[in-house]
């Protein structure tokens, strides 16, 4: 059986996943003990580009490392490396996996969302970067999405930003 797939993001108002030099424009401790934990002793799913920027992060974590190169060599012998967003579901399959975590960048996301089955998005409240393109795909406006979880997180000592953490099902095809 495909696993479950579910896509983990942290995106401003304007779907802003990163900064045009890279990396993400926020920190926001509680967002990364959100993320930590929600893809722990996971299959993950990540671009090349995303990849690289965590080097040295994975731990109990199997990344599949989404690239066109046939040469790409992981940092860890037990990382991964699929060329299309189905083989990747196929080597999380024949693995065993039951859910596949999708984590970015911008071109993973927008390779995925047709086969995802989650959306786990934390809505930052930051409005800096608002040119960057390296942004969310616009699921909003489609009717394919139903939210089913809603939690707000103020700010406090240890985070200056407001956030929401929102989660959404992919509406069955006749549309429950
Ligand atoms: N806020 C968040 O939650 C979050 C999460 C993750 C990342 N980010 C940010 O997102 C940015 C990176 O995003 P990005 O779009 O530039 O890079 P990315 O999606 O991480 O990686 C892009 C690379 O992935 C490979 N790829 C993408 N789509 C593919 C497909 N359909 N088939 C095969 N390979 C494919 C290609 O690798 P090759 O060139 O090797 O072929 C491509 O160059 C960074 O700033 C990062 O910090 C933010």
């Amino acid at each position: 059986m495909n696993p479950e797939v579910t896509m983990i993001v942290a995106m401003n108002q304007d779907r802003v996943i990163g900064s045009k030099k890279g990396g993400i424009p926020w920190s926001l401790p509680r967002d990364k003990s959100h993320f930590r934990a929600r893809t722990s002793k996971r299959w993950l799913l990540v671009g090349r580009t995303t990849y690289l920027e965590m080097t040295g992060w994975f731990g109990d974590r199997t990344p599949i490392v989404l690239t066109r190169s046939l040469s790409f060599q992981p940092e860890v012998k037990s990382h991964r490396v699929a060329s299309s967003v189905p083989a990747a579901i196929a080597v999380a399959r024949n693995n065993g996996a039951r859910e596949l975590v999708v984590c970015g960048g911008s071109a993973v996301y927008h390779a995925a969302i047709p086969f995802a089955d989650r959306l786990i998005v934390t809505k930052v409240g930051f409005d800096g970067e608002i040119n960057s393109p390296v942004r969310f795909p616009d699921f909003e406006s489609s009717a394919e999405w139903r939210l089913t979880a809603r939690e707000q997180w103020n700010r406090d000592k240890s985070n200056s930003l407001e956030a929401e953490m929102l989660t959404y099902q992919k509406k069955a095809k006749n549309g429950d």
